[in-house]
């Protein structure tokens, strides 16, 4: 089986999404390892950031995104093929060859608008959790980027990832975005809650003192356990966001410390893999609760709907509407294997 990390962080511009792009690209390029990132933020950036912005409005239009399979599942009730949805060959990167994505929709605020009003927390608990343990069959790690702050999807990732991975600044503001994460957890960590695999301080510019401080004030505190290297505050790093096809090398991409940053905290970051995994098994998380006591037996403030809401319009293909057509063609394909099979390269030449 495979892991499942959610990158989060309630702050925003911290660089989740920069970093699960960059992670998924090392573990591919330098480790050989299978990589399903899910965009699961409206702002779409992972999305845009690993693939054509025409091949996006591809998939938008053939409805395979996160949005259109959570509205099959949840709001539909229909069972459409998870595998179906994942975009196959993304990145620009020609080192790399098994990264695979869920994209994003901009209306996930909608959907996740129904879900609360129909109470349907349950189904998507139900539905998220199906779909990691169906996906960790097949890849070696799935990485999830959140957006920032606490939405009900978020907090049902968090719920149901084996692990959560929380990039910050080393300032003030994200500092306190990560303690509102681990105050949440402390308190309704009861109904299942992701491990910390540690923070990744980034965007971090030596030369500024109040920021070596923070990191430290961040390393000092076990529980976060900090990453021990640092992601540099790069203006390679900021380019790499903008999808560069014809494709460039890893070196190209991530010149210099940008890429041996990257290079580091990804072997730390498998380490703390393979150790989780050699740690006698968890109890298994509590099933979630029915349909019918949706909404009422696990209610957060984040995933319900608030008082006297108008009932929230229908989204996309809507509640009771068939399940999404055929992909685009050549924007996914039935490319995936079962991780058993041995065919995976090593390394980079
Ligand atoms: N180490 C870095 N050096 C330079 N620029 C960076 C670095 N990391 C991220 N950035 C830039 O900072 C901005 C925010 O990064 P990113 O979008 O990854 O953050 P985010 O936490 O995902 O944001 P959001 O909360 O909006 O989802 C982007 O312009 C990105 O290119
Ligand atoms: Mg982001």
């Amino acid at each position: 089986m495979g892991q499942s990390i959610a990158v989060m962080n309630t702050k925003g511009g911290v660089g989740k999404s920069t970093l699960v792009m960059a992670l998924a690209e090392t573990l591919s390029a330098y480790h050989g390892k299978t990589v399903l990132v899910i965009d699961s933020d409206s702002q779409t950036s992972i999305s845009i950031m690993l693939m054509a912005r025409e091949r996006w409005e591809g998939l938008e239009q053939a409805r395979r995104t996160l949005v259109d399979y959570l509205t099959n599942v949840v709001l539909a009730g229909t069972s459409p093929d998870w595998k179906s949805f994942v975009a196959t060959g993304v990145s620009d990167v020609d080192d790399v060859d098994s990264v695979y994505l869920i994209p994003s929709h901009m209306e996930l605020p909608l959907l996740e608008r129904e879900i609360s009003a129909k109470d349907r927390h349950a189904q998507l608990r139900r539905a998220i959790r199906a779909l990691l343990q169906d996906a960790k069959r097949y890849f070696d790690v799935v990485l999830i980027d959140c957006p920032p702050g606490l939405s009900v999807l978020t907090e049902t990732w968090l719920r149901e990832a084996d692990f959560y991975l929380p990039p910050t600044k080393p300032d003030y503001l994200a500092v306190r975005g990560l303690a509102v994460l681990g105050n949440f957890k402390d308190q309704h960590s009861g109904d299942g809650f992701a491990e910390n695999i540690g923070v990744v301080v980034n965007l971090k510019d030596d030369s500024i003192a109040s920021e070596e401080e923070w990191h430290a004030r961040l390393a000092a505190d076990p529980t976060n356990r900090v990453f021990s290297t640092a992601i540099p505050r790069r203006t390679y790093i900021q380019r790499a966001a903008d999808f560069d096809p014809p494709t460039r090398s890893y070196a190209a991409k991530y010149p210099g410390d940008s890429g041996l940053a990257f290079r580091q905290v990804t072997q730390e970051l498998l380490g703390r893999l393979a150790e989780a995994r050699a740690r006698p098994q968890a109890p298994t998380r509590a099933e979630p609760s029915r349909p019918e006591e949706a909404g009422s037996a696990n209610p957060s403030p984040a995933a319900t709907a608030p008082a006297g809401a108008p009932s929230a319009p229908s989204v996309r293909t809507g509640a009771g509407q068939a399940a999404a057509p055929a992909p685009a063609s050549g924007a996914t394909g039935p490319v995936l294997v079962e991780r058993a099979s041995p065919q995976r390269k090593t390394g980079v030449a």
